[in-house]
């Protein structure tokens, strides 16, 4: 199933709620937490998520940018995420982390920066229900996607459904009305977009587009 994740990166930040009211066919809001040491940005945490969470009804996607993931994810998860995402490069106990996000009723999903190995980690993908190819350096929106993560990607898939299929492959980073089928053809299933929604004058348009693309 093809899902849609805005990601607010690219919204306007004083304006929250408005910007949230624009995706409503949306299939969950990508929120981008970063701290200024895992990535070289620094953008919200637990407070602006909580208001977030408060200001729309729509599932949160929480992508945490973070080092001491460990530590951090399962307040995320608490505060009524969808779904929690952690860096592998983060996680001291990546196991336990994705149990705790499950058993504070979140989706635990596990991310991998571009130069990060996907085989040493294929372990872990039981204890995931998604899985996150990041396609440009984590930290900043408006970058290129990089073509060099689609056999990761495939990779990925295959993990998935050796597994069963049960794990999503998300996609973060350039996905656009030129890249996403390429992503999709790889096999990704969960797509996040941020300047591609929001630098669109009509956002629903854009997320209908690239959904069509996709190819659901
Ligand atoms: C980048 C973030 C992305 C970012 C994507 O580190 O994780 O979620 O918002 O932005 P675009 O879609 O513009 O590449
Ligand atoms: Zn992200």
């Amino acid at each position: 199933m093809t899902a849609i994740h805005p990601s607010i990166l690219s919204a306007d930040f004083a304006n929250l709620a408005s910007e949230l009211a624009r995706i409503p066919s949306a299939d969950a809001v990508h929120v981008d937490v970063m701290d200024n040491h895992f990535v070289p940005n620094l953008t919200l945490g637990l407070p602006v998520v909580q208001a977030i969470r408060a200001a729309t009804a729509l599932p949160l996607d929480v992508h945490l940018m973070i080092d001491d993931a460990d530590r951090w994810a399962p307040a995320y998860a608490e505060l009524g995420s969808e779904s929690v995402t952690f860096h592998v490069e983060a996680a001291v106990r990546p196991v336990q982390v994705a149990r705790d996000l499950k058993s504070h009723g979140a989706k635990a999903a596990m991310a991998m920066k571009p130069g990060t190995a996907l085989e040493p980690h294929l372990g872990l993908l039981s204890e995931l229900d998604m899985l996150l190819i990041m396609t440009v350096e984590p930290g900043f929106g408006g970058q290129s996607f990089m073509d060099e993560m689609l056999p990761k990607i495939a990779a990925a898939r295959r993990a998935s459904d050796d597994l069963g299929g049960r794990i999503a492959v998300q996609v973060d980073g350039g996905v656009n009305s030129e890249t996403i089928l390429r992503a999709a053809e790889a096999g990704a299933d969960t797509f996040v977009a941020g300047s591609a929604v929001y630098s669109a004058d009509d956002p629903e348009a854009a997320i209908a587009g690239l959904r069509h693309l996709a190819g659901s």
